[in-house]
């Protein structure tokens, strides 16, 4: 069979992502991202999301189609995200897949959108993608060929944080564990904005930390004690840290003493990557697998690469880090595993699916 020609859309959040690839050729990743519609609020308005993709959705495709340099009656299918996600923000993306599905008689694929963020390690040769200065670390992590099983993956952004063991992308992906409240991202944008640093918060932090003591102040590790890894082994949880941080400041402020925002960050970033790598590696030492993938968001934290980079080579584990622009949001990584799944033989998915804000791998 010829690698099949794939349009990937992807609405699940706050970034309408066009992605086409041939088999495991990327052509074209389109990503238009309304973030900054959503920076006065402090976190994604789903409504907000939701009239954003609208807009963009038309434009994104046609910039897709000319970077591909091919046409929408050329493509052998169409994939696009159903779950999880906002719901209004999926819906958006579902309408339009079926809509070209419909009109262009191609054969539309359902896919999950945890999934494909896995997804997008089997992709090679980005096409007008520029990983090196997309990488806001010069740490060259990123590994290349074909996506090896059985592999953990750790998938941090401001929408989830999840652990999952991958012994097939398209079969056998198993949810290990995942936050039970707040998603990583979601408490770097929290802990900025009680550090007084805008949105999206992630950034601001690395920043800040970049001139701090990572142990200047020891913040808890959340589901980390004995008792919690009984039941929790594999789960994370932030709430308790940024809380943590939130009376760490207060106290600071109501002894009338300054804030010294570089400690608290470097420290707060720094019990974050602990946490998240602790658990990742311990998966892989518990289940005997040999590497990890990170995606989301939350990949572009310089110390997570840094602590990754130095753990898995210490354990031995090979760690695989996509270029960043496949690591967000992406259309891309939901084509890839739109055609993986076309490869492996099965079905289209029909008409009849909605948007499962909350569907499991
Ligand atoms: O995957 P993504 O672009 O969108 C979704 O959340 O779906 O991830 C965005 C999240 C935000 O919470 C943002 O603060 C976080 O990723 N982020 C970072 C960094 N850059 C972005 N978190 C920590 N360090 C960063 N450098
Ligand atoms: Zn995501």
């Amino acid at each position: 069979m010829t690698a099949p020609l794939v349009l990937g859309i992807e609405t699940s959040c706050d970034e309408t992502g066009i992605g086409i690839v041939r088999g495991d050729t990327l052509l074209a990743n389109v990503i238009a991202s309304s973030m900054d519609e959503h920076a006065r609020y402090g976190g994604v308005v789903p409504e907000i999301a939701a009239r954003a993709h609208l807009e963009a959705f038309q434009p994104a495709l046609a910039a897709a189609l000319a970077e591909a340099g091919v046409t929408l009656e050329e493509l052998d299918a169409i994939a696009v995200t159903s779950g999880p996600g906002l719901s209004g923000a999926l819906m958006v993306g579902i309408a339009a897949a079926k809509a070209l599905a419909i009109s262009l008689d191609k054969p539309l694929y359902a896919v999950n959108h945890l999934v494909g963020h896995v997804g997008a390690d089997v992709l090679r040769s980005p096409v007008g993608d520029a990983p090196v200065t997309l990488q806001p670390s010069a740490l060259p992590v990123a590994t290349s060929g074909p996506l090896e099983y059985p592999t953990i993956a750790l998938l941090v952004s401001g929408g989830h944080t999840s652990l999952l063991l991958v012994r097939d992308l398209v079969s056998d992906v198993e949810l290990l564990g995942e936050t039970i409240d707040d998603a990583a991202g979601e408490a770097f944008d929290k802990v900025a904005r009680l550090l007084g640093l805008p949105y999206p918060g992630g950034p601001e932090i690395d920043r800040a930390a970049a001139g701090g003591d990572p142990n200047a102040i020891r913040f808890p590790r959340g589901l980390s004690l004995p008792k919690d890894l009984e039941k929790h082994r594999y789960d994370f949880s932030f709430s308790g840290l940024k809380t943590a941080v939130a009376r760490h400041v207060e106290r600071l402020r109501d002894a009338g003493e300054d804030v010294p925002t570089p400690d608290i960050a470097a420290s707060f970033r720094e019990a974050v990557v602990d946490v998240l790598l602790r658990k990742a590696l311990a998966a892989c030492g518990d289940l005997g697998v040999p590497r990890l993938l990170l995606g989301g968001g939350v990949v572009a934290n310089a110390r997570l690469r840094q602590v990754a980079t130095e753990r898995c080579a210490e354990e031995g584990i090979e760690l695989r880090i996509p270029p960043l622009s496949l690591c967000t949001d992406n259309g891309a990584m939901i084509a890839a595993l739109g055609s993986q799944l076309i490869l492996a033989g099965h079905a289209p998915s029909g008409m009849d699916f909605g948007a499962d804000s909350t569907m499991p791998v």
